[in-house]
């Protein structure tokens, strides 16, 4: 809530549905500006974060939003901000009557509801459904957030796929169509507004993968793996490989420091052991307090494992233990390594 507050100012209004539904003020703030059109139709627009973000870029803008409740909100929020260009409907996106109220706008934009019915995601789960507006609107441009964890093989083939992640979150999957398109498929690190894109060539890993780690490792960006796009990433940056890859965990490493948005911690190797006998007393002899452990291992043991390294430590060091190829290594978080801490106390 402080988020929207500090962005939007102290008299923002919204329920506590419409804020937890809301897009970060970053985000939004964003796709306003990628979004940029003559006249723009949000379908869905909730307490208005986005629409309004819409409003400082767009000429025109039309919120579409059936809450009763939440479209209340909305107009007080287009008051507080000031937003003459905003316009507001509360009706449904998909009534012919709404429909034909908006007329031809060069973009059509919604983030939809979501309520998962089945195991996976489908379009079905949306509302307003995005296949259904397409279908609806005659437009130029249009762009559907989905939750990211959506199947990306049910996305029609012409569409954009972009992964956004903030701070290092992976937070949506917004896609793209008709001109609004501009690549195939790409992971956008914000705020830096660093891209990864990728065309669906594909690198040889031998070359991008080593089993043995460098001095340095790092945690990669979610919005990297979940586009698909580890290795193009890799391949763009000399000296920087995959070390390890698996559903809760991609890490890299290299000899000298690298700086991305993408990589967003990193941790100096201090030593390494055979046994987990071994990393006990190496913990001890680096005087470390606290261990955090980082190697792939059944969560349900992460304690267990974790207070039998522990007890007897006496130090005041946090060190972080891997396991690449049954080798374990200890880390020490590299200070300078995460540049978003910095960036997020200056917003
Ligand atoms: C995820 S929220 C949108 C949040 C918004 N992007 C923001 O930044 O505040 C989705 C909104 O769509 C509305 N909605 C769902 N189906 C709709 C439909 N068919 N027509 C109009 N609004 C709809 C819901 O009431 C909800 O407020």
């Amino acid at each position: 809530m402080a988020e929207v507050r500090k962005e939007l100012g102290e008299s923002f209004s919204y329920d506590d549905e419409g804020f937890r539904m809301s897009t970060p003020v970053i985000i939004a703030n964003y796709k306003a500006k990628r979004l940029k059109s003559r006249d723009i139709a949000d379908l869905g627009a909730g307490i208005g974060v986005q629409a309004l973000n819409f409003a400082l870029f767009s000429d025109r803008v039309i919120a579409v939003e059936r809450d009763a409740a939440r479209i209340e909100y909305l107009r007080k929020n287009a008051a507080i901000m000031g937003a003459g260009n905003l316009e507001i409907i509360h009706g449904d996106s998909l009534d012919r009557e709404t429909v034909k109220k908006i007329g031809k706008v060069e973009t059509v934009h919604s983030d939809p509801s979501r309520s998962k019915a089945g195991e996976r995601w489908s379009f079905e789960d949306l509302s307003p459904n995005p296949l259904s507006i397409v279908k609806a609107y005659n437009c130029d441009k249009f762009s559907f957030d989905l939750p990211a964890t959506f199947p990306q093989e049910d996305i029609p083939g012409d569409w954009e796929v972009e992964y956004i992640s903030l701070f290092g979150e992976l937070k949506r999957l917004s896609t793209y169509g008709g001109s609004a398109r501009i690549f195939h498929k790409s992971a956008v690190a914000l705020p830096e507004e660093e891209r990864v894109t990728g065309g669906g060539e594909s690198h040889s890993k031998g070359e991008l993968v080593r089993k043995v780690p460098l001095g340095l490792i790092y945690d990669l960006d979610g919005s990297l793996s979940r586009a698909g796009l580890v290795l193009d990433f890799i391949h763009e940056k000399d000296g920087l490989f995959l070390i390890h890859e698996d559903r809760q965990n991609v890490f890299l490493t290299s000899e000298v420091q690298m700086r991305s948005a993408f990589l967003r911690k990193c941790y100096r190797i201090v030593d390494s052991a055979r046994s987990m006998n071994e990393v006990k007393s190496l913990l001890r002899k680096h005087r470390a307090g606290k261990v955090v452990i980082r190697r792939s291992m059944d969560p349900k043991r992460y304690y267990d494992e974790k207070r039998r390294l522990e007890e007897d430590l006496v130090g005041g060091k946090i060190l972080y233990l891997f396991e690449f190829s049954g080798i374990f290594y200890l880390a020490e978080r590299m200070k300078d390594g995460s540049e978003f801490k910095q960036l997020k106390a200056k917003l």
